[in-house]
């Protein structure tokens, strides 16, 4: 039995959907804050701070794989730093005792290109670099990281993580992150044929399209223990582009599309993060592969968005 949690989220919705695909729609437990819709198997209420009834929900569906994807991000933890660090960090702790006393078997828990900071190399950053973030959520990531590989170290704790770059999917809205913007740009293309973009012109971050992320995230979990050697975090590069070049990729399907710049404090986060990423140890330890570029990501979101 797999438990997913934060259900609800950009990347949990879309993980529920295709693992029960995958193993059966009662293998799946999912779990969020607040009731989400559309929940075709197994469904709970839970905080995951909530550490006893975690560990109910653990015990009583006999859960042998976590996916743990509860947390605050960039932005919205730059607002709420002890919230964002207890929220990130106590409850990436239950999951990994639970594993270190072996009530479970694997665990995925995503990181992020925010463990990078201003003084780490911004063009196609190395898996071993200099980590020096400048948020809360970056700083949590960071330590996350480091506590993963110590339990598996240590405890023998099969962990698995990828640092996520901004994630873009159709299915749900992000939340309370810094590369969101790629995201609601296509959302306002269609509605209004116009973005105001919180990031300036010219700010590359890296990218990925949602459907490359989950089958990483499925890639990576299924994947024999040996071939993962890094048990922090592993890089994953995505799509490098900035604003400027994903508007005009729309407007190669909405001409009339214009793109304007109003940056707020996420610049400045953005600007601390890399531009692109080396992903090489993932593609020689678990045959990581990219399938989405910026022309194809593009094609696809505008055409199913169009269709909701
Ligand atoms: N997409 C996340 C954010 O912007 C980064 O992991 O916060």
């Amino acid at each position: 039995m797999i438990l997913v949690l934060g259900a609800g989220g950009q990347v949990g919705s879309e993980l529920v959907e295709k693992l029960r695909a995958k193993h059966g729609k009662d293998k799946v437990v999912a779990t969020d804050i607040r009731e989400t819709e559309n929940q075709e198997g197994p469904f709970e209420v839970l905080n995951a701070l909530d550490q006893e009834k975690l560990r109910e929900i653990v015990d009583r569906y006999k859960i042998e794989e976590i996916y743990h994807l509860v947390a605050l991000l960039s932005a919205t933890a730059e607002k709420q730093p002890e919230f964002g660090w207890k929220l990130n960090m106590e409850t990436l702790f239950t999951v990994l005792d639970l594993a270190k006393e072996g009530k479970i078997k694997k665990v995925f828990w995503p990181s992020s290109i925010a463990v990078f900071g201003p003084n780490t190399p911004r063009q196609e950053t190395p898996q071993h670099t200099v980590t020096d973030p400048t948020t809360v959520y970056g700083i949590s990531k960071l330590a996350g990281e480091r506590w993963c590989e110590y339990y598996a170290k240590n405890y023998g704790v099969d962990v698995r993580s990828i640092r996520y770059p901004g994630l873009i999917g159709y299915k749900s809205l992000p939340g309370g992150g810094t590369t969101d913007y790629a995201v609601d740009i296509y959302h306002k293309a269609l509605e209004s044929k116009s973005y105001e973009c919180f990031l300036q012109k010219g700010t590359y971050l890296p990218m990925m399209y949602m459907e490359d992320a989950i089958r990483a995230t499925i890639e990576l979990m299924e994947a024999p223990s040996e071939s993962i050697k890094i048990r922090s975090s592993y890089n994953l590069g995505g799509i490098s582009f900035a604003p400027e070049e994903i508007a005009a990729e729309i407007k190669k399907h909405i001409p009339e599309f214009e793109i304007t710049y109003a940056p707020d404090f996420r610049q400045k986060i953005a600007e601390s993060w890399p531009g692109s990423i080396n992903d090489t140890a993932a593609q020689q330890d678990w045959g990581w592969e990219l399938h989405f570029d910026l022309k194809k990501m593009t094609e696809d979101m505008l055409k199913t968005l169009n269709k909701v």
